[in-house]
């Protein structure tokens, strides 16, 4: 098993990488970027908050002393990083090993326990949300998280199946779903998906840590120094568009593209996962 680094000529490109450089990866996940980037400079640092990491990319790490990971969220980058540093990556959401192994609890395709951590040593779970939450929360988090439209009636039965038996596999959740919305296959599988992703956003707080996250690596950059972040959903990208001319009119970011750079069609042909994704780049001043 493996992840395929998205967007990865881009990224090397759009960093404008020499030698000497120190690079900021903030989400090593299986370490594909990383890899690629510690070939071309002097030090990679990078960052992933789930702690398994180091396990799914141990060839990576072996191969690559220069990299140095820290078992951290990347909401805490100005607690590591002291001065300032050549470029950062920020490569967002889930990797395949999250996608792909059952006991990780994050898939729909294959029934598992309903997990979704990234980060495993935190207490919140799906499992929780969705057998704590109030109604009107777990309502909100699928409509706001998961721009799912039937979002209220999958909450209510959600509450009315919780009190007949504890919710505890996304093959319960997934077929509660499944009997909440209308429309043929592909839109009751795109239901899936998205509450899916909502559920997955909520456990690990990802949209309220970015913005911080973001303006806290502009800060750390130098003078010409890149920002490069991938996206994979339009709620992320909204936050990330909006940091970015944010962070252009303190006259901090040059934006180095109007529009985000996306994956060429072969990319998406070998690599299906990379087809939702949008990388924009900025330049510190
Ligand atoms: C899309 S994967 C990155 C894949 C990586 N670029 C590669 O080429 O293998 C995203 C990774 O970022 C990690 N991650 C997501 N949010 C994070 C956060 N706030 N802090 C640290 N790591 C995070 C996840 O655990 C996951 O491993």
């Amino acid at each position: 098993m493996s992840h395929t680094p998205v967007l990865l000529q881009e990224i090397l490109a759009g960093l404008n990488l020499r030698s000497g450089q120190t690079i900021v990866d903030c989400t090593f996940g299986g370490g594909g970027h990383a890899a690629a980037l510690a070939r071309q400079v002097r030090q990679v640092l990078a960052f992933d908050r789930d702690p398994n990491a180091p396990n799914y990319a141990a060839d990576i790490l072996a191969a690559n002393p220069n990299i140095k990971l820290v078992p951290d969220n990347f909401s805490r980058l100005a607690e590591y990083i002291i001065a300032p540093v050549d470029g950062f990556v920020f490569d967002l959401g889930v990797s395949s090993f999250h996608l792909d192994l059952p006991e990780r609890g994050f898939s729909w395709r294959q029934d598992c326990a309903l997990d979704m951590r990234m980060d495993t040593r935190q207490a919140l779970t799906a499992e929780k949300i969705v057998n704590q939450y109030a109604e009107k929360e777990l309502a909100d988090i699928i409509y706001n998280y998961g721009e799912e439209k039937y979002s209220r009636r999958i909450a209510k039965n959600i509450l009315a199946a919780r009190q007949k038996n504890k919710i505890t596999t996304s093959a319960q959740l997934k077929e509660i779903i499944l009997r909440s919305v209308s429309g043929n296959y592909t839109a009751k599988n795109i239901s899936l998906a998205r509450v899916f992703q909502a559920l997955r956003i909520a456990v690990n707080d990802e949209l309220n840590i970015l913005a911080g996250a973001l303006t806290q690596a502009a800060d750390l950059l130098k003078t010409g120094g890149r920002l490069a972040v991938i996206s994979f959903h339009s709620l992320e990208d909204r936050i990330v568009k909006n940091v970015f001319r944010d962070l252009q009119q303190k006259n901090i970011l040059t934006l180095l593209a109007k529009k985000p750079l996306r994956p060429s069609a072969v990319e998406i042909q070998n690599n299906p996962r990379a087809r939702s994704a949008k990388l924009r780049l900025g330049e510190k001043k």
